[in-house]
Protein backbone atom coordinates (compact mmCIF):
# COMPACT_ATOMS: atom_id res chain seq x y z
CA UNK A 1 0.00 0.00 0.00
CA UNK A 2 2.61 2.45 1.08
CA UNK A 3 4.38 1.70 -2.80
CA UNK A 4 1.34 2.84 -4.21
CA UNK A 5 1.42 5.96 -2.75
CA UNK A 6 2.87 7.60 -4.91
CA UNK A 7 0.92 6.36 -7.77
CA UNK A 8 -2.52 7.90 -6.36
CA UNK A 9 -0.40 11.32 -5.51
CA UNK A 10 0.07 11.29 -8.95
CA UNK A 11 -3.05 10.78 -10.16
CA UNK A 12 -4.83 13.27 -7.83
CA UNK A 13 -2.46 15.66 -9.60
CA UNK A 14 -3.21 14.32 -13.21
CA UNK A 15 -6.99 15.17 -11.88
CA UNK A 16 -6.11 18.52 -10.81
CA UNK A 17 -4.20 19.40 -13.72
CA UNK A 18 -6.59 18.30 -16.23
CA UNK A 19 -8.50 20.53 -14.57
CA UNK A 20 -6.58 23.66 -14.37
CA UNK A 21 -5.86 23.06 -18.64
CA UNK A 22 -9.23 22.34 -19.14
CA UNK A 23 -10.33 25.27 -17.94
CA UNK A 24 -8.54 27.49 -20.88
CA UNK A 25 -8.26 24.95 -23.30
CA UNK A 26 -11.86 22.89 -22.88
CA UNK A 27 -11.53 18.92 -23.38
CA UNK A 28 -13.61 17.53 -25.44
CA UNK A 29 -14.96 13.93 -23.45
CA UNK A 30 -12.83 12.22 -26.40
CA UNK A 31 -9.90 14.06 -25.62
CA UNK A 32 -10.02 13.30 -21.82
CA UNK A 33 -10.75 9.94 -22.79
CA UNK A 34 -7.18 9.93 -25.30
CA UNK A 35 -5.60 11.49 -22.06
CA UNK A 36 -6.47 8.94 -20.01
CA UNK A 37 -6.27 6.12 -22.03
CA UNK A 38 -3.16 7.15 -24.27
CA UNK A 39 -0.81 9.36 -23.13
CA UNK A 40 -1.52 8.90 -19.44
CA UNK A 41 -0.41 5.23 -19.63
CA UNK A 42 3.42 6.01 -20.13
CA UNK A 43 3.27 10.08 -19.11
CA UNK A 44 1.83 9.25 -15.59
CA UNK A 45 3.96 6.10 -15.02
CA UNK A 46 6.91 6.55 -12.93
CA UNK A 47 8.43 3.48 -14.73
CA UNK A 48 7.30 4.14 -18.66
CA UNK A 49 10.79 6.17 -19.05
CA UNK A 50 8.42 8.99 -20.30
CA UNK A 51 8.32 12.61 -18.44
CA UNK A 52 5.70 12.61 -16.33
CA UNK A 53 2.95 15.32 -16.60
CA UNK A 54 3.60 17.78 -13.93
CA UNK A 55 7.09 17.24 -13.42
CA UNK A 56 8.40 20.69 -13.80
CA UNK A 57 12.04 20.19 -13.95
CA UNK A 58 11.80 17.31 -16.88
CA UNK A 59 9.71 19.40 -19.30
CA UNK A 60 11.47 22.49 -18.68
CA UNK A 61 14.10 21.99 -21.94
CA UNK A 62 11.86 20.31 -23.50
CA UNK A 63 9.48 22.82 -23.50
CA UNK A 64 12.00 25.31 -24.00
CA UNK A 65 12.04 24.04 -27.89
CA UNK A 66 8.16 25.76 -28.06
CA UNK A 67 4.78 24.07 -28.78
CA UNK A 68 4.88 23.55 -32.07
CA UNK A 69 8.26 21.34 -31.83
CA UNK A 70 6.61 19.30 -29.20
CA UNK A 71 3.72 18.89 -31.37
CA UNK A 72 5.83 17.99 -34.07
CA UNK A 73 7.66 15.26 -32.06
CA UNK A 74 4.26 14.23 -30.35
CA UNK A 75 2.90 13.65 -34.65
CA UNK A 76 5.82 12.17 -35.96
CA UNK A 77 6.94 10.30 -33.20
CA UNK A 78 10.45 11.21 -30.96
CA UNK A 79 13.08 9.03 -29.97
CA UNK A 80 11.59 6.12 -27.72
CA UNK A 81 7.58 7.63 -28.44
CA UNK A 82 5.95 6.15 -31.34
CA UNK A 83 4.18 8.90 -33.98
CA UNK A 84 1.24 10.17 -32.76
CA UNK A 85 2.42 9.41 -29.00
CA UNK A 86 0.10 5.77 -30.11
CA UNK A 87 -2.87 7.47 -30.38
CA UNK A 88 -4.70 6.54 -33.32
CA UNK A 89 -8.30 8.49 -32.97
CA UNK A 90 -6.05 11.84 -32.28
CA UNK A 91 -6.69 14.77 -34.78
CA UNK A 92 -4.32 17.49 -34.90
CA UNK A 93 -6.94 19.59 -32.34
CA UNK A 94 -6.71 16.52 -30.08
CA UNK A 95 -3.20 16.64 -30.32
CA UNK A 96 -2.52 20.13 -29.89
CA UNK A 97 -4.98 20.25 -26.25
CA UNK A 98 -3.09 16.87 -25.50
CA UNK A 99 0.56 17.71 -25.47
CA UNK A 100 -0.65 21.35 -24.13
CA UNK A 101 -2.05 19.25 -20.96
CA UNK A 102 1.12 16.62 -21.03
CA UNK A 103 3.59 19.34 -21.44
CA UNK A 104 2.40 21.86 -18.99
CA UNK A 105 3.04 24.54 -22.16
CA UNK A 106 0.75 26.84 -23.06
CA UNK A 107 -0.38 26.26 -27.22
CA UNK A 108 0.23 29.72 -28.21
CA UNK A 109 -2.26 29.09 -31.16
CA UNK A 110 -5.01 27.99 -28.51
CA UNK A 111 -8.32 29.19 -28.20
CA UNK A 112 -8.29 32.83 -26.67
C1 LIG B 1 4.28 4.34 -25.36
C2 LIG B 1 4.58 5.38 -24.40
C3 LIG B 1 4.11 6.80 -24.74
C4 LIG B 1 2.83 7.21 -25.07
C5 LIG B 1 1.58 6.36 -25.18
C6 LIG B 1 2.92 8.64 -25.23
N1 LIG B 1 4.21 9.08 -25.04
FE1 LIG B 1 4.89 10.99 -25.22
N2 LIG B 1 6.79 10.35 -24.80
C7 LIG B 1 7.14 9.06 -24.45
C8 LIG B 1 8.56 9.03 -24.16
C9 LIG B 1 9.33 7.79 -23.70
C10 LIG B 1 9.05 10.34 -24.35
C11 LIG B 1 10.50 10.81 -24.19
C12 LIG B 1 11.30 10.46 -25.43
C13 LIG B 1 12.74 10.89 -25.26
O1 LIG B 1 13.02 12.10 -25.33
O2 LIG B 1 13.58 10.01 -25.07
C14 LIG B 1 7.91 11.15 -24.76
C15 LIG B 1 7.97 12.49 -25.05
C16 LIG B 1 6.89 13.30 -25.33
C17 LIG B 1 6.95 14.72 -25.59
C18 LIG B 1 8.22 15.56 -25.60
C19 LIG B 1 8.88 15.55 -26.97
C20 LIG B 1 10.16 16.36 -26.96
O3 LIG B 1 10.40 17.07 -27.93
O4 LIG B 1 10.93 16.26 -25.99
C21 LIG B 1 5.66 15.15 -25.79
C22 LIG B 1 5.21 16.58 -26.09
C23 LIG B 1 4.81 14.00 -25.67
N3 LIG B 1 5.58 12.89 -25.40
C24 LIG B 1 3.43 14.04 -25.80
C25 LIG B 1 2.60 12.91 -25.79
C26 LIG B 1 1.17 12.95 -26.00
C27 LIG B 1 0.38 14.22 -26.26
C28 LIG B 1 0.71 11.68 -25.91
C29 LIG B 1 -0.70 11.17 -26.12
C30 LIG B 1 -1.29 11.50 -27.40
C31 LIG B 1 1.89 10.82 -25.67
N4 LIG B 1 3.00 11.62 -25.58
C32 LIG B 1 1.84 9.45 -25.55
C33 LIG B 1 6.30 7.97 -24.40
C34 LIG B 1 4.96 7.98 -24.72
Amino acid sequence: MRRLAPVFLLLFALVLRAETVAADVQLTSLQQHQFQQVCARCHARPDAGAPLVGDVAAWSERNAQGFEVLLRHTIDGWRTMPPLGTCGSCGEVDLRVLVSLVSGLSDPAGAP
